[in-house]
Parts: C-alpha cells; sequence; structure tokens
C-alpha cells in the first residue's frame, strides 16, 4: 500500500498574470513562439484539496472531481487540466492509487488568469506530496508532467515572477525584491499591487492565437508604463494578442475604454483576456483604485486588488502559520 489510509493536502492555486507578451511567430507545431513575462497573484486563489488512497478491486475512476465556487464554465470530467494531472501521475505510480480533487475555484474561466493551469499544478504538487511520503513517484519530474499537461503550468508549477518563452513552458524566474516578502505584502503594505478587472465576457485562448495568425500576426504598438517600485526587468507592458482577442470578442475594446475612464490611466490585457489590469505602487492606491472603478463599472464586473504572491503554489497550512 503506498499510503497509510487517505491522505489530504490543501493547496493554494494563485492566479497567473501575464503583465507583458509578445508573440514571436507560430511555429511548425501550431503553437506561437512567446517572450512573455508573467507574476503570480495573491489573489484570486483557487483552494485545492487533493486526497489520495489505495483504488478499491474493480474501481474504474481513479479520479474524482468536486467542485464548489464559481464553477460557472469549468469543464467537469477528464478535460478538466486537475483531473489530468492528478491521472498522469496516478498512471505512473507503482501501486495502484486513486485521488478525489476538491476545487473551489474563485479564479474565473476565460479570463486570462490561468486558473486551469493553476489547479494543475497545486495537483502534481500536492499528488506527488502525498505519494512521495511512500517514495511511490521518487523517479517522476514535475516539470516534465507539468509540459505534457499545458504551456502555462510549468510557470504555474514555479510562480513568482518570471520570463516565459518557446510556447511559454520555458520558465525563467526572476527575484522581486526580496522573494519571501512578495507574498506578505498584503501585511506589510507596501510593494507592487495589481488591480484585475473581470468583464462578463469569457475569450477561447485558441481562438486568439487563431485570429493572431488571420490578422497576418501583428505586433501591437500600445503600451503601458510600469509605474516606478515593482523592481521587475520589465518597464513597458505590451501585449501582441489585444488586437487579435478585439477580433474574437469585440465587446473586449469598449470595456477596456469604459475601464479606462474609470481608472484614469491607461489599461493592460490579460493575457489572451477576457480579463485587464492596472498594475499600482502601493496597497493603499490599489484598495481605492479598486473601489473607485467598481463603483464605476457596476456589479457585472469583477475587481480585486492584490499583492503579488511569492510563488504559483501555497500550503494553506503555511498560511495559517502566517
Ligand atoms: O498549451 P495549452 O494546451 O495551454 O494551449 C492551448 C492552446 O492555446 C493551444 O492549443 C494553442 O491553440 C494555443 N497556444 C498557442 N501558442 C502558445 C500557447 C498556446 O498557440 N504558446
Amino acid at each position: 500500500m503506498s499510503v497509510p489510509g487517505p491522505a489530504t493536502v490543501r493547496l493554494r492555486a494563485h492566479a497567473k498574470l501575464t503583465l507583458s507578451l509578445r508573440v514571436l511567430g507560430r511555429r511548425p507545431d501550431g503553437y506561437h513562439e512567446l517572450e512573455a513575462f508573467a507574476v503570480s497573484l495573491e489573489r484570486p486563489a483557487d483552494l485545492v484539496e487533493v486526497t489520495v488512497r489505495d483504488a478499491s478491486p474493480g474501481e474504474e475512476r481513479r479520479c474524482v472531481l468536486e467542485l464548489a465556487g464559481e464553477t460557472g464554465d469549468v469543464p467537469r470530467g477528464e478535460d478538466n487540466l486537475a483531473v489530468r494531472a492528478a491521472l498522469t501521475l496516478l498512471d505512473r505510480a507503482p501501486s495502484r492509487t486513486a485521488a478525489t480533487l476538491r476545487l473551489t475555484k474563485a479564479i474565473p474561466a476565460g479570463a486570462g488568469l490561468g486558473g486551469g493551469s493553476a489547479d494543475a499544478a497545486a495537483v502534481l504538487r500536492g499528488v506527488a506530496t502525498l505519494l512521495r511520503g511512500g517514495s511511490d513517484l521518487a523517479h517522476v519530474d514535475l516539470r516534465w508532467a507539468a509540459e505534457q499537461l499545458g504551456s502555462d503550468v510549468p510557470f504555474c508549477l514555479t510562480g513568482g515572477a518570471a520570463w516565459m518563452r518557446g510556447r511559454g513552458e520555458v520558465v525563467g524566474p526572476v527575484e522581486v525584491g526580496r522573494p519571501a516578502e512578495v507574498g506578505r505584502s498584503a501585511e506589510v503594505g507596501s510593494g507592487p499591487w495589481v488591480v484585475v478587472a473581470v468583464p462578463p465576457l469569457h475569450v477561447s485562448t485558441p481562438a486568439v492565437y487563431a485570429a493572431w495568425d488571420e490578422l497576418g500576426g501583428p505586433t501591437s504598438a500600445r503600451t503601458v508604463p510600469l509605474p516606478e517600485g515593482f523592481g521587475l526587468p520589465v518597464t513597458e507592458l505590451v501585449n501582441d494578442l489585444e488586437p487579435a482577442a478585439f477580433a474574437v470578442e469585440p465587446a473586449l475594446e469598449a470595456f477596456r475604454d469604459r475601464l479606462a475612464r474609470a481608472a484614469k490611466r491607461p489599461v493592460s490585457l490579460a493575457g489572451s483576456g477576457a480579463a485587464w489590469f492596472v498594475p499600482v505602487g502601493d496597497e493603499q492606491a490599489a484598495r481605492e483604485l479598486a473601489a473607485a472603478v467598481g463603483s464605476s463599472l457596476g456589479p457585472t464586473v469583477r475587481v480585486v486588488a492584490t499583492p503579488l504572491a511569492a510563488r504559483g503554489v501555497t500550503s494553506v497550512a503555511d498560511e495559517r502559520r502566517g
């Protein structure tokens, strides 16, 4: 037996925010070559509870998925990346092990905030932690598993702040200030914060990349300055996917303009959208901006003020210890 009775870990899977994104071209394999800079956000974050136990004899489904929270468009079967992440590891465990995943969703789907990838990364960490207790997965390279699952999963597995190259899977971490302190900026009240605004629109990432091809591979000329104090290796934000996202969802352009008017500054598209964001130098300014934007745009727009997170996946036990 690999696990002495059912064992559970509780993790937080943090949203990923692509601050700046250049698309360098379409590759022969259909993916796009990227040069992007991404950070993990303290919020929104999904709660990911992973339980593993020995599979019963004849048990067919080795991974059960339970969803709670904002489950709107979240896939419920094996097309959910979290389930595929669990099965990738369970299939490589020498003993027959089953998993139950309970996802409490807070990261909106179709917003470009990497919710599915974050959940998959947390499940990889969770299953590996539980099975490595019995050294069942000692031979499995989590980074390899993450790459198999999707272009954004390797970033989410590490998180923090990093360059993403290749199709996204080549992750080059960058230290931001003292990294251990980044996730604590909520408590100390200083450091880089971001205001994220999510309109009630859902954008498909493959559709946006396909539109980028159809538009002839545009390079975005629009740049947004990053405020001082972020301490990141990018100072101007760009997103080459912006025109393609407008082609897929024309309502995004009007939303950008409404948000920019409410925020009184230029705003940036999060990855392939539909979320937008404004980087802000400190907590108080971020909270004030979020309140102003929220009251201007009304209840259908979700507005979050958040510090960056030092990692993509954190343990809920660590959180309780502070
Ligand atoms: O890697 P992942 O499965 O998350 O990618 C989803 C889709 O997004 C791909 O099938 C592809 O259409 C598009 N994509 C891309 N180039 C990238 C990343 C994603 O074309 N670098």
